[in-house]
């Protein structure tokens, strides 16, 4: 946490800034900052005001149920973590669209062999989650000149992509879809969504790409439909364990890019002011950015 107390300190001075586990007096703690906090431990903070993730997803503070109902809880959303997923997942349909992954493999045997590769307009691409992450990265492949679907809670307007709504429209949106890319929050209707049923719909062969969270695969099920052909290759930032262990079957399958949980990543520097932003507004007792609807659960 030595980052974060000197980003944060930077910013304010004024702070008083303590490091789980040494917090001292629990009446004395106002505002807490998290990433995979214990369970049980945010309820024993009589005068906690709110909650900050200090990541874009929150499925570590919501899937507590020891965090206390009253408490606020918000999430850090930042033009730098847009950024790097945007990248990262442009990179990622790149990759696969342009094969550079077979050059790559080509190359370390000396092998000159042309393939040929669908254009970007004949390609395309699903986007599942169209929220603060999900959106730019459509939006960015559809500049790059792909056919872009995006699947969301509540209705979209985007231009040029084709956008789906809600459970009903499910079908719909995967029909046709050679790559997919899961940008959704991790919440009991999104759990284990990245499925042998869902990969059934898509036009196979399809790519995975998945910077969410693990638990939206069906690990076994990936297996499985690259076995049969469904999915011809995967790229993955996040796995339900993390980090992935030695003996995890992706390691040796040459179809899967494997990443260490990197697509975004927060940094202190960029986001201390947010922080001390909501801080002070939990305090305050007025609205906190990007709060999060804890019934929705995202
Ligand atoms: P947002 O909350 O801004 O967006 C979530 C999107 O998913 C919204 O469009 C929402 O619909 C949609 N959605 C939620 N539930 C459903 C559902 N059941 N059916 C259909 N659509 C649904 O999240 P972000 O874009 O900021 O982040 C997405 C996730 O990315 C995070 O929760 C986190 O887990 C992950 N992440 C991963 C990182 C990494 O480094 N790998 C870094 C940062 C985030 P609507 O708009 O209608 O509400
Ligand atoms: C995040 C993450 O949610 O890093 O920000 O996964």
């Amino acid at each position: 946490m030595d980052k974060w107390e000197k980003a944060l300190l930077e910013e304010d001075p004024n702070l008083d800034i303590r490091i789980w586990p040494a917090v001292g007096k629990a009446e004395n703690i106002t505002f807490a900052v998290c990433w995979n906090q214990p369970k049980n431990e945010l309820k024993k903070y009589p005068n906690l005001k709110g909650i900050i993730s200090l990541g874009a997803g929150v499925n570590h503070l919501i899937g507590d149920p020891t965090i206390p109902k009253h408490l606020k809880i918000c999430r850090i959303v930042s033009p730098s973590l847009t950024q790097q997923m945007t990248t990262y997942v442009t990179g990622a349909a790149l990759n696969y669209q342009r094969k550079f992954y077979k050059y790559y493999r080509q190359q370390q045997k000396k092998v000159w062999q042309r393939h040929s590769h669908t254009l970007a307009e004949n390609l395309t691409v699903g986007v599942m989650g169209l929220g603060k992450l999900g959106t730019p990265v459509a939006r960015q492949l559809e500049t790059l000149g792909f056919r872009v679907k995006g699947w969301s809670n509540s209705p979209k307007n985007l231009k040029n992509i084709k956008t789906y709504v809600g459970q009903g429209a499910l079908n719909d949106f995967l029909s046709g879809i050679q790559v997919l890319i899961c940008l959704l929050p991790l919440t009991p209707k999104t759990e284990g969504i990245l499925d042998l049923d869902l990969f059934k719909k898509l036009d196979h062969p399809a790519y995975i790409i998945n910077t969410a969270r693990g638990e939206h695969l069906v690990e076994e099920d990936l297996i499985y439909a690259l076995d049969r052909g469904w999915i011809e290759g995967a790229t993955l930032d996040v796995f339900s364990k993390e980090p992935l262990p030695e003996y995890h079957p992706f390691w040796n399958r040459e179809q899967i890019v494997i990443t260490p949980h990197i697509a975004s990543i927060t940094y202190p520097k960029k986001v201390a002011s947010q922080v001390i932003d909501n801080y002070k507004r939990a305090l305050s007792g007025i609205p906190l950015l990007n709060e999060v609807d804890r019934e929705k659960g995202y």
